[in-house]
């Protein structure tokens, strides 16, 4: 049995997925990315390793694609490919009716249309601002004191969001430090906050086109409030999973599967397992 490993060094959070040739996850690995980013890239892996009871030197990882802003930073990969393509094929791999997807991550915010076999038809994401993005809810987070995990469950007890009027992360911490001042409760403005950051989403899905099913990636995906006001929006609901966060590691790892079964291919070994 041959392992393919998938290693999404994001500019957040560094994410490692170990697949076996039945294409199924067997390990995964999340640590903050932080400045040393290939050191992320390897602790990852090595927790991966870990975590699928995997020893190198006896059945081994036989290639390893990086993707993520930090894919040159995967020093012991074999190949490189770009979150878009990974996420893409993640999604699709996962959740085979995919055709519109929406990677929301630390600091970028992707929309990508894909084909049914999970290629890159189209995709937009946010220039250069954060605000539509996991950095405007973790500043949110901070000013309010409120854990990341919880950010979604408290939002979700209001009945009445708050307008948030500030479009720049910078400045979003001073507003919302303002409106609480002015009495507003805790969960209203955080509603208001999982709305302004789902309308800046949406505007991106809307440019490349909105088709079903959508699949919702990256650590974001784990805020059930932002699944929930997506799904309000939308008007119907997307396709999250646990594995949503994993979702650009699982397809580098694919991709680094096709590469080993074209290489036995190649050799005429296409039946050996
Ligand atoms: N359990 C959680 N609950 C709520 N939000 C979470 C959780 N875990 C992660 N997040 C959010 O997900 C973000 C990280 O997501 P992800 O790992 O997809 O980003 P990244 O790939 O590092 O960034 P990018 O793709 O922008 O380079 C965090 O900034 C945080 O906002
Ligand atoms: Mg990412």
């Amino acid at each position: 049995m041959a392992y393919a490993g998938g290693v999404d060094v994001g500019s957040t959070q560094t994410k490692a997925v170990i697949i076996n040739e039945d294409l199924q996850i067997v390990g995964r690995a999340l640590v903050d990315t932080g400045s040393n980013v290939v050191v992320a890239a390897q602790t990852a892996f090595d927790i991966a390793l870990r975590d699928g009871n995997i020893h190198e030197e006896e059945e081994g990882v036989e290639f390893v694609v990086g993707t993520g802003y930090g894919r040159y930073k995967v020093t012991f990969g074999d190949s490189q490919t770009t979150e878009i393509s990974c996420h893409g094929r993640g999604a699709v791999h996962m959740f085979p009716g995919t055709r519109t997807v929406v990677d929301m991550g630390g600091q970028d915010t992707k929309a990508i249309k894909v084909t049914p076999s999970g290629e890159i038809l189209d995709f937009v994401m946010n220039d250069k601002c954060a605000a539509g993005t996991g950095r405007f809810l973790g500043a949110a987070a901070s000013a309010l004191g409120v854990p990341l995990g919880e950010l979604g469950p408290v939002a979700l007890r209001s009945t009445r969001p708050t307008k948030i009027s500030t479009t720049c992360t910078v400045f979003a911490d001073g507003e919302i430090l303002s409106l609480i001042g002015k009495g507003k409760k805790v969960e209203d403005v955080l509603l208001g906050v999982h709305h302004s950051v789902v309308s800046r989403a949406l505007s991106l899905m809307r440019r490349v086109g909105i088709d079903k099913e959508v699949t919702f990636t990256g650590g974001v995906a784990n805020n059930i409030g932002m699944v929930t006001v997506l799904n309000e929006e939308l008007g119907f609901d997307c396709n999250v999973s646990s594995d949503s966060h994993f979702m650009g590691a699982l397809g580098a790892a694919l991709f680094a599967m096709d590469r080993i079964k074209a290489g036995r291919e190649s050799h005429g070994l296409a039946e050996v397992k």
